[in-house]
């Protein structure tokens, strides 16, 4: 039985456009153990979001395979599940109905169903606020029901797309530290994009730079200290440097557009 609970294999992808080929992902191959945290790391536009909807099931490599826990992804399904940037939450659903929506049409006693839906909304400190609606709670709190949402389908990975990208600094660096938190306790496997170096360093256990057109995974970094981080250590600055550096000779360095 394999460690690894995602697997991709020399996955290659091109949007056509007319008659303009768009060659987006390149010979991508990478691996997510099991209970890991892992970044892609990239600028806009080299893939990321496309590799993501990859392995959510969402969209097709044109070669290559992506594998799930041992099985070919085909289609979404609950064993991993999408984290948006955009919280996605119904304004006419209170918390705890926005919770519970995660486990409709799912076959499971009220009771369960109940214990499960309380038990996420408790890991993301939510537990008082179940009869408010998305518009009374903070962008910080509503990113947090996504997020219990998500754990109480209980799967076996959550996909986040640049999910902390719209709060501000504090709120980002309170959920950052939830996610870390929570993903001690439950050992999901987690599969996140950013351009946020810092927000990598923090979370990953490896980062995999990618570079862009065609998107390609330049480098695999495994970060080697323990958490929680101290973002004023200097391993911490360390590490920071080091991606920076692999971030610019990737080719991701932005160029300064000057209008003359
Ligand atoms: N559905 C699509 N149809 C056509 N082109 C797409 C589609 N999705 C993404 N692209 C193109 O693929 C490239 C990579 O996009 P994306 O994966 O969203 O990058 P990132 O998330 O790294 O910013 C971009 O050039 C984008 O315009
Ligand atoms: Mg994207």
């Amino acid at each position: 039985m394999s460690n690894n609970m995602i697997e991709v294999t020399n996955v290659d992808k091109k949007y056509i456009n007319g008659k303009e080929s768009n060659h987006v992902l390149d010979q991508v191959s990478f691996h997510v153990k099991k209970g890991e945290i892992v970044t892609l790391l990239g600028k806009s536009g080299c893939g990321k979001s496309t590799l993501l909807n990859m392995v959510g099931g969402f969209e097709k490599a044109d070669v290559g395979s992506v594998m799930l826990d041992g099985q070919e992804v085909t289609r979404p399904t609950r064993k991993c599940i999408m984290l948006f940037q955009q919280i996605n939450l119904l304004p006419w659903r209170t918390v705890l109905k926005n919770v519970e929506l995660g486990l409709e049409g799912e076959k499971m006693g009220e009771e369960e169903k109940n214990k499960r839906v309380m038990d996420a909304l408790k890991l993301v400190s939510l537990e008082e606020h179940l009869h408010k609606f998305p518009h009374e709670l903070s962008g910080g709190m509503q990113q947090r029901v996504s997020i219990a949402r998500a754990l109480a389908m209980q799967p076996d990975v959550i996909l986040m797309d640049e999910p902390f990208a719209a709060l501000d600094t504090f709120n980002r660096y309170l959920l950052q530290d939830e996610l870390l938190r929570i993903q001690e306790k439950m050992k999901t496997t987690i599969l996140i994009v950013t351009h946020d170096i810092d927000e990598a360093v923090y979370l990953s256990d490896r980062i995999l730079i990618m570079s862009s057109h065609p998107g390609r995974i330049f480098k695999d970094i495994s970060i080697k200290l323990a958490k929680p981080r101290d973002r004023a250590g200097e391993d911490y600055h360390y590490y920071r440097k080091r991606i920076l550096q692999d971030f610019e000779l990737s080719g991701n360095r932005q160029e300064p557009e000057y209008t003359i």
